[in-house]
């Protein structure tokens, strides 16, 4: 089998109708003329490839992108992040045509709290409340009281009354940091991030003592001695904000390394150095779930309006509970 056929079969297994495509075909133009002509919109996450984000209507982190999702005039959401952001969109936006440029953008954070499991937790604390992170699969957001992103945890958190027992899922490094951060002593599920777990202490160590001006920066999904060494900690938007308001010139940044571009183009003066990962094979940390998108699949997606995102109603009306209850706390 050659490679245009290799290419070919990927595509179909992957749900895409694979009409060969002319060559040379300017994709960035005609995703621009497909969104125009569909009266559709790109919503796209940080990690994304720099020529996605580009071509994004609405560009940020999880909460930013629900918020959109929530108030989109349009036919048609074309996600560029990953599954559970884009299954979120479609539990908001029920009647919406909701479309992900590769349905096997996954997520291991998400993977890592299989329903089933989990509602065996949640039945063992029939008492406690449940808050979930929004990298989960619509199933266990259906079994959650509350959901939350890095951006507005902290909030979520502190609007449940003090003396309640608190369930938190599935990321264990953000949860053990949300209990320092609010003194909540929380029950965390045993999930985590392989992008943020790939980060090299003593790497990371090394390039703090070779830039001792700079400022390390991390997300919250980050492992706990990596956390503990961080001037700041925030979700992928608070990161940036802190990169581009603060004094500093340098910055050491833990997190997907696709967030580089945008604080490269809004501090183009400063310096970003991604932080390095414990494998010799690359320098800093990818998510190769995010990196499935590419301009060739959006275009594809935005052409034949496939894959889709489709999802039973009962568990989406049991999903959208703790998601709206999320949007309203976080107004
Ligand atoms: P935020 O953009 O909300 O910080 O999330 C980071 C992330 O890992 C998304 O998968
Ligand atoms: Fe999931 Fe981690 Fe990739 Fe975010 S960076 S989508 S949490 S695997």
């Amino acid at each position: 089998m050659n490679s245009t056929e290799d290419h070919t079969q990927m595509l179909s297994s992957r749900g895409y109708v694979t009409t060969p495509i002319a060559e040379g075909l300017d994709y960035v133009a005609e995703i621009k003329r497909l969104k125009k002509e569909k009266n559709a919109v790109l919503l796209a996450h940080y990690y994304q490839e720099d020529a996605i984000q580009d071509l994004a209507d609405f560009l940020g982190d999880s909460l930013y992108l629900a918020q959109a999702a929530a108030e989109v005039d349009a036919d048609v959401i074309v996600f560029a992040g990953v599954h559970f952001m884009a299954e979120t969109a479609k539990i908001i936006n029920p009647t919406k045509k909701v479309l992900l440029s590769d349905l096997k953008a996954g997520c291991s954070l998400a993977d890592s709290c299989p329903p089933q499991d989990f509602a065996a937790f949640k039945a063992q604390n029939p008492d406690a409340v449940v808050v979930t992170y929004i990298n989960c699969s619509a199933e266990i957001k259906a079994l959650s009281d509350l959901v939350c992103t890095s951006s507005n945890a902290k909030k979520i958190i502190e609007s449940i009354p003090k003396d309640q027992q608190i369930i938190f899922a599935p990321d264990k490094h953000l949860g053990r940091y949300l209990i320092k951060e609010t003194g909540r002593d929380m029950l965390l599920w045993d999930g985590s991030c392989v992008v943020h777990e790939a980060f090299s202490f003593e790497k990371i160590i090394q390039l703090v003592k070779q830039y001792p001006k700079a400022k390390f920066i991390a997300h919250p999904e980050s492992p706990e001695d990596i956390l503990a060494i961080a001037h700041f900690i925030g979700s992928t938007s608070k990161l940036i904000d802190f990169a581009i308001t603060d004094d500093t010139n340098e910055f050491i940044v833990a997190t997907e390394a696709g967030i580089l571009h945008e604080m490269n183009k809004r501090a183009p003066n400063k310096t970003f150095i991604p932080a390095p990962v414990d494998d010799d094979t690359c320098a800093c940390s990818e998510c190769a779930f995010m990196k499935l998108n590419t301009l060739e699949k959006l275009y594809r997606c935005l052409a034949f309006e496939q894959p889709e995102i489709q999802l039973d109603q009962a568990l989406m009306s049991q999903a959208r509970l703790p998601i709206e209850r999320m949007l309203t706390l976080s107004k």
